[in-house]
């Protein structure tokens, strides 16, 4: 399995991404690691977007870009609203060195990134089978980042990330990050609780 458990003995600035995080990208294109932040700051994140998540910023989620958009709640089941930098300036600031991390390692050439906060609520039919990688536009999404916020999440929520081909289940546990090669299949099976995620998109 690529997975990473860290018992959290080195601070998480101090190594942002491990050997064995890159290997388990290179090799099998994603990796996951639980603690991602500090407990503190994982709280505040969270606390963060769960306010956002309800406020009137929120907006059914749909599919495609430009003339391509649609909403279809069958496909697609949660509300998003993009993330400003003065939302959550901790948690901004953590990808960015993410970012300088990943160029610096594996040469991936990361120019920018956007995060999205998403909210499922309980019923919601998750997200079926798609690719992050838009086709018709300019700048390419490269690896997507998912940084989960469900407190005491239970396997019976669902809920799971499925990534493919390998069909790798990840549930949405609190304070757990994953990171894959947007270009990899991949669906959030349906949801029977609320699942708050925070998803960025690394792009070259
Ligand atoms: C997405 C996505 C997965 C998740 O937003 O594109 O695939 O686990 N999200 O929330
Ligand atoms: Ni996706």
């Amino acid at each position: 399995m690529p997975t990473l458990r860290r018992r959290g003995r080195l601070h998480p600035t101090a190594l942002p991404v491990s050997d064995f995080e890159f290997d388990c990208l290179a090799r099998h294109g994603l990796f996951y690691r639980d603690h991602f932040l500090p407990v503190k700051q994982a709280n505040v994140v969270r606390s963060r977007a769960v306010r956002l998540s309800r406020s009137n910023r929120m907006k059914e989620a749909g599919m495609g870009r430009g003339q391509r958009f649609r909403v279809d709640s069958a496909t697609r089941g949660d509300q998003i609203s993009w993330l400003e930098r003065s939302d959550i300036p901790l948690f901004t600031q953590r990808l960015e060195h993410l970012r300088v991390e990943f160029n610096k390692r594996a040469f991936l050439g990361l120019k920018s990134f956007q995060t999205q906060l998403s909210f499922h609520r309980q019923g919601s039919p998750g997200y079926k089978k798609h690719r992050d990688t838009f086709r018709d536009s300019g700048s390419r999404r490269v690896l997507t980042a998912i940084f989960y916020l469900n407190v005491g999440w239970k396997p019976e929520l669902g809920g799971q990330l499925r990534i493919y081909p390998d069909s790798i289940d990840i549930s949405p546990t609190h304070n757990r990050l994953v990171v894959f090669l947007a270009e990899l299949e991949h669906e959030v099976l349906p949801v029977q609780g609320q699942r708050l995620a925070l998803t960025t998109w690394f792009s070259a």
